[in-house]
């Protein structure tokens, strides 16, 4: 549809003849009008590594000069040709009509969203295991392309346990360690397109989920078990202590003693020799949407030490106890105790 603006501008042009300049002197109003309205045409849709134009258009008098923004770049003109990397998802862009001689300028946005034909994925039904080959594809490159692979944004550097063959079209990894965990992207380029694929989140773990502490802890004194595992990305720090006796009945029991918790680590001070405790401690991979548990029992021995004297009391137990502080920190569990018995 024509505009108003340039129809007047045609009927004077047409009724004014041959000139060229006598009509558009005449067109031009005494005072200028527009932009009025700013259209971006254009695909709603794009593919990444081929060129598209997008055209602005606005209604002005006299003409207006139109600038872009394109994915952080400006450009000048009507029309702007775009390339788009793949690497986002949408391409967000913006033209700004400007009219000369009044200065006045307006806006337009336009989204549209990017197919991306290049994806990282694994060869199809292979399981993801620790220590075990693992082969990663770049799917959807031209043949005749130039690939080149990239881990968390950085050229990949291929280390001894990957296998890339000479087109780069796949990565093994012979062995899958932990240090593989990460977002691996290819690149394709061919002249002047440049394409980055879809990427692919390889997590690894949690693996060597464990535990690290006695197998056997001593009344009255504090004894410390850290749980650590692999995992990429890191896993979350909520790792859970879970805990219970061996008596199936008690198991989610919380333990007898002194007990605290502060992320990975638990601090324990028994009081109940020759019971056992089992401690799992729950790791979670949130982005794999894995988790792995590891379970360790210990066993509550009778305090140590050359004053020992057996005895079935309770009570000689905490003397004994007090009698050897290890710390600051354990005499004040001590004394918490003794209060607590006292009660
Ligand atoms: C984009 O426009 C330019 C001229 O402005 C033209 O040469 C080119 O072929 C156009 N590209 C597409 C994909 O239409
Ligand atoms: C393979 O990747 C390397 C960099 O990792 C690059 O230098 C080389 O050109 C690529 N070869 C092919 C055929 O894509």
């Amino acid at each position: 549809m024509r505009s108003p603006v340039t129809l007047s501008a045609w009927i004077v042009l047409a009724l004014t003849g041959t000139s060229l300049v006598f009509p558009l002197m005449d067109a031009a109003p005494s005072s200028p009008t527009g932009p009025l309205s700013v259209t971006i045409i254009g695909p709603e849709t794009v593919t990444a590594g081929e060129d598209v134009n997008f055209t602005c258009s606005a209604d002005c008098s006299p003409s207006c000069t139109y600038t872009w923004m394109l994915e952080g770049q400006t450009a000048d003109g009507k029309v702007a040709t775009v390339t788009p990397s793949g690497a986002a998802k949408s391409l967000e862009m913006e033209c700004t009509a400007l009219n000369p001689e009044s200065g006045k300028s307006l806006k337009m946005a336009k989204t549209v969203q990017v197919n991306n034909p290049l994806s990282v994925q694994p060869k199809p039904n292979t399981l993801q295991s620790f220590k075990k080959p693992f082969l990663l594809i770049c799917v959807g490159a031209d043949p005749t392309a130039t690939i080149e692979w990239y881990k968390d944004g950085h050229l990949l550097t291929i280390d001894t346990q990957m296998t890339l063959p000479a087109d780069n079209s796949t990565l093994k990894f012979n062995s899958l360690l932990p240090s593989h965990g990460g977002l691996y992207q290819c690149i394709s380029e061919k002249g002047s397109s440049r394409i980055i694929s879809v990427g692919y989140m390889l997590t690894s773990g949690p693996w060597s989920v464990k535990i690290t502490g006695p197998k056997m802890a001593a009344a009255g004194e504090r004894t410390d078990f850290t749980c650590s595992a692999d995992c990429s990305p890191s896993c979350t720090h909520g790792e859970v202590f879970k805990n219970g006796g061996d008596d199936p009945s008690e198991q989610g029991g919380f333990p007898s003693g002194s007990y605290s918790q502060r992320q990975t680590v638990i601090r324990w001070t028994p009081d109940q020799p020759d019971t056992t405790q089992v401690f799992t401690c729950v790791v979670e991979n949130t982005a794999a949407r894995r988790s792995a548990t590891y379970s360790k029992t210990v066993k509550v021995i009778k305090p140590s030490g050359p004053d020992l004297q057996p005895s079935p009391h309770p009570k000689d137990k905490s003397g004994s106890m007090a009698l050897k502080p290890r710390t600051a920190l354990c005499l004040a569990f001590s004394v918490g105790l003794l209060v607590h018995r006292a009660l």
